[in-house]
């Protein structure tokens, strides 16, 4: 047995509810910090920043999931699901730290949205999840068939370099950590291409 197959017999061993129980307490365990006064002079920003950085990170680990398959044999597929449902509960998270502890005003939220274009990116991307998280179950694919389901699936890459420039965008400077993130999605988008142009053109 190789050592790719030995992880892929482990990754099947870990059932789907305990990804989504470990996944949904890291929030929980960020808002504790916060809270108890562990994550620095300004917790609200540093916790909204936290729920930031952990989807963008769990975004990455979904677009990787295929060509880390094809690339090293190891497969997280079982696990894709689970993963980008959780990609999408930590940027509710973010989303709602910034409107309910940061904003708290719906008026100026909404011109935070309009004028800000970072801001504005960063919607774009939430709102482009919702038909994703809205279609991540069994009866959604039944419905849709596998080749529109697979098309609305698309949006992932589309949120995964809007997330990323809003994280460049956040950013007041040139910072060297958003654009590593910003050059892995587009690379991982890259290597997805080809494949993209053949199912489109079927
Ligand atoms: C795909 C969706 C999104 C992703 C992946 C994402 C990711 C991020 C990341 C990585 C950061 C910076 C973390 C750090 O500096 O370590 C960030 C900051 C931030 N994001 Fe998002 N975000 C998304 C959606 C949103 C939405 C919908 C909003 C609000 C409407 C938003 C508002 C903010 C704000 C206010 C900050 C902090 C800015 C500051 O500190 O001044 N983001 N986000």
């Amino acid at each position: 047995m190789t050592a790719a197959q030995r992880v892929n017999v482990w990754v099947r061993k870990v059932p789907s509810w305990a990804v989504y129980i470990l996944g949904a307490m890291i929030p929980v365990w960020y808002f504790w910090l916060a809270v108890s006064g562990q994550m620095g002079v300004e917790p609200i920003n540093a916790l909204e920043r936290a729920l930031g950085l952990l989807a963008m990170q769990t975004l990455v680990v979904v677009l990787a999931v295929t060509p880390l398959r094809r690339w090293t044999g190891i497969s997280l597929v079982s696990h894709r699901r689970a993963l980008g449902l959780l990609a999408f509960f930590y940027v509710c998270c973010h989303l709602a730290v910034w409107l309910l502890l940061d904003v708290q005003d719906p008026g100026r939220a909404w011109a935070d949205i309009v004028k800000r274009p970072y801001i504005t990116i960063g919607m774009a991307g939430f709102v482009l999840l919702l038909p994703l998280a809205a279609t991540s179950n069994d009866r959604a694919l039944r419905k849709l068939g596998p080749v529109r389901w697979r098309r609305v699936h698309t949006l992932t890459y589309v949120i995964c370099v809007l997330g990323a420039v809003h994280y460049v965008m956040v950013q007041k400077v040139w910072e060297i950590e958003p654009l590593v993130y910003l050059a892995l999605v587009l690379a991982l988008v890259a290597t997805r291409l080809p494949r993209l142009r053949r199912r489109a053109a079927a």
